[in-house]
């Protein structure tokens, strides 16, 4: 835990305390608007616009909403491409939707591996997928960066390459936010998500 944070949580505490109802609109940071003024140093760390943030929610939660968004699928594209050691809320999401949506998770989840032997999974191997099964995918949702191996995906590599074949691209981000570049805007991605609360890091004082 960051050593301000007791320190910040206590004033919140303080405030809300005193305030009740009225700390929504009084400044310092009125609570209404908590989440504006973070936006411009979240958009900085992934390479966004701040109009294309928006802070809400814990990172599962924010999976099902865009997926429940983004995962449009057909009876001819309705595969979600997934790393076969997804992080586990992930997989449990992706399955989740799936079902949601009418679909067969046993048809529609399409895994990518590790080769026999090896621990990563090489970006060849990803791009034989959707080269192969591309027009059958509705959806690729990968990590940026895996969070057993560390293994740090390319991002704009993989997101050109599924977009080219028609599929929409969403990364979870909750490894490789504030820990490597990110440019998601330049790169084009359709969507992602991270760990709300790594931004603590930021907000302190
Ligand atoms: C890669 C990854 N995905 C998803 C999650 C789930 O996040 P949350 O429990 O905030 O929904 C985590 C949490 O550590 C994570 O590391």
């Amino acid at each position: 835990m960051p050593k301000a944070t007791r320190r910040v949580v206590n004033e919140f505490m303080d405030r809300w305390a005193g305030e009740g109802v009225f700390g929504h609109f009084s400044e310092p940071s009125p609570w209404t608007k908590c989440d504006q003024d973070l936006s411009k140093s979240v958009a900085r760390f992934v390479g966004a616009d701040p109009v294309e943030i928006a802070l809400m929610n814990g990172l599962t939660v924010n999976v099902h909403i865009l997926l429940a968004s983004f995962y449009n699928p057909t009876s001819t594209r309705h595969k979600i491409l997934l790393e076969s050691r997804a992080f586990p809320s992930d997989h449990y999401a992706i399955e989740s939707q799936i079902k949601l949506k009418g679909f067969d998770p046993e048809e529609s989840m399409l895994f990518v591996s590790p080769r026999e032997g090896e621990d990563l999974i090489r970006t060849e191997d990803i791009l034989r997928i959707i080269e192969e099964k591309g027009d059958s995918i509705a959806v690729v949702f990968l990590s940026g960066m895996q969070y057993y191996t560390g293994q740090l995906f390319e991002i704009e590599k993989i997101t050109r390459a599924a977009q080219a074949k028609g599929s929409l691209v969403g990364w979870d981000l909750a490894h490789c936010y504030i820990n490597v570049p990110l440019h998601l805007h330049d790169w084009n991605v359709d969507f992602a998500c991270w760990c709300s609360y790594k931004i603590f890091k930021f907000i302190i004082r």
